[in-house]
């Protein structure tokens, strides 16, 4: 047992609760994180004249050996330690002596993992940005390419009006493009530094707290040390935009095991991103989608855990707070590799445009189009809606679609059906019609188009 603190104490902790309260199994992976704000603390005490140059220079060398030694795999991250802090101070001092010991003046354990988490999720924050743009350009390139793959669209699961494939495909641009602004929303509200807060009261040392913080690229320090030190809004939020995340792609990973399906077959997903079967040769499971439709519990799980957490400690630090970690860790884990196997998938798939085309033309998609048309001849919209309905109880009768009645059949039910209606009910034209601004018609999709494409071009959301 390695531990910072020994003096007050007569008796060793008990074997189980170190291992109880010891957290390196998992904050080991901010080791970088930890050595980065130890660097830029290290900096601001030799600023302030807290540190000599020299002890400076020497913390700043041993610190970046430890990192390079870890990375290397020289140098293990081993249990004996209580948290990766321990870990770093103690192989800083038996490197460097002395200087080794002041590295903490002016710092506590509590301000000090309130920085390294932050650098932590403000990195993944970013990664999952990123990951989040790469599926946005692969749903880019498919809507460019299917502007005129006509598909039924649903409502309630029924046939209810025609689509496009690009359309389709354009909603859930919109749901990922929504998830990459909740990234930066928590960026531009979490990018703040707590180091300098001290265990919770901040510190008599004269701090230069702006200096910190620039050193480490936040907008500023924190403004409250009690806050500081047992803030984590910001993690919360972090779950909270990764369970959304998870559910656009659990609806998405839905569609794509419907249209996968004998019954639609919509789609093939490509062999990579499937599975077969151990007893029934002719199976192709779409394991991925259906794991990542499954993985969406646990994100949530992480989301619904930390808020319970966090909910009845009293300001500030308590060690209940060390529970913010694990699940975090998992959630982000989780949704960068779905997001990354999603990727992959999606640019991979083969739609079927016949089968889809096919799909669309029955089911009566066109069904208020016809409306429309007797409203055009100058019915009223409500007749219209009825005579359009005993049409297709006709038709189903008929087991025929509307374009198949003969103008003899159809003038039967109003005399103001002509022969340009097969024209005004025809699969393209229902869709090519649709041209308000967020409708399918090509021209309006090609508008929405050339905004994500300028929008793919900027940094952030
Ligand atoms: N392992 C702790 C955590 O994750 C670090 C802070 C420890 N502070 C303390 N006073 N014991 O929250």
């Amino acid at each position: 047992m390695a531990q910072l603190w020994g003096g007050r104490f007569t008796k060793e902790t008990d074997r189980l609760a170190y291992r109880f309260n010891a957290s390196i199994f998992f904050d080991r992976r901010f080791l970088r994180e930890d050595i980065e704000g130890s660097k830029a603390h290290a900096a601001m005490l030799a600023k302030q004249g807290i540190l000599t140059a020299e002890e400076k220079d020497r913390i700043v060398s041993g610190l970046s050996g430890i990192l390079e030694d870890v990375e290397q795999g020289r140098l293990a991250v081993t249990e004996e330690y209580e948290d990766v802090h321990s870990f770093v101070e103690a192989n800083l001092t038996a490197r460097i002596g002395e200087a080794g010991k002041k590295l903490h003046t002016g710092r506590s354990r509590n301000d000090q993992v309130a920085l390294d988490m932050r650098l932590y999720v403000r990195g993944q924050v970013k990664e999952t940005d990123a990951l989040l743009k790469e599926l946005l350009q692969v749903l880019q390139e498919l809507m460019e390419a299917h502007l005129e793959t006509y598909m039924p669209g649903f409502t309630h699961l029924q046939k209810a009006q025609p689509v496009t494939l690009a359309h389709h495909l354009g909603a859930y641009f919109e749901m990922f493009r929504r998830d990459r602004q909740r990234m930066y929303d928590i960026y531009r509200r979490m990018n703040y530094c707590p180091l300098g807060a001290g265990a919770l009261a901040g510190t008599t040392y004269p701090l230069d707290r702006d200096y910190t913080s620039s050193l480490l690229d936040f907008f500023g320090p924190t403004a409250n040390s009690m806050d500081s030190v047992s803030d984590r809004d910001y993690v919360i939020e972090f779950l909270s935009a990764l369970s959304l995340i998870m559910m656009h792609l659990s609806r998405f990973s839905e569609e794509i095991i419907l249209w996968n399906s004998n019954e639609y077959h919509f789609v093939e997903i490509d062999d990579g991103y499937s599975t077969g079967s151990s007893i029934m040769p002719q199976k192709k499971n779409p394991d991925i989608a259906e794991l990542v439709r499954g993985k969406t519990g646990r994100v949530y799980g992480a989301l619904m855990s930390l808020l319970t957490t966090m909910k009845g400690i009293p300001l500030a630090y308590d060690k209940d707070m060390q529970e913010d970690k694990e699940l975090t860790f998992d959630a982000i884990d989780t949704v960068k590799g779905c997001l990354a196997l999603f990727a992959g998938m999606v640019r991979t798939l083969r739609f079927d445009k016949r089968v889809m085309e096919e799909s669309a033309m029955k089911g009566f998609t066109n069904a208020t189009d016809a409306a429309d048309y007797l409203v055009g001849k100058g019915v009223p919209f409500r007749d219209a809606h009825r005579i359009i309905g005993e049409l297709v109880l006709y038709c189903l009768e008929k087991g025929k679609s509307i374009e198949d009645c003969s103008i003899e059949e159809l003038k039967k039910l109003s005399p103001f059906f002509e022969a340009d209606l097969y024209e005004a009910i025809s699969l393209k034209a229902c869709v090519e019609r649709r041209l308000t601004f967020g409708a399918p018609g090509k021209a309006a999709m090609e508008a929405v188009i050339a905004r994500n494409r300028e929008y793919l071009e900027e940094e952030w959301a």
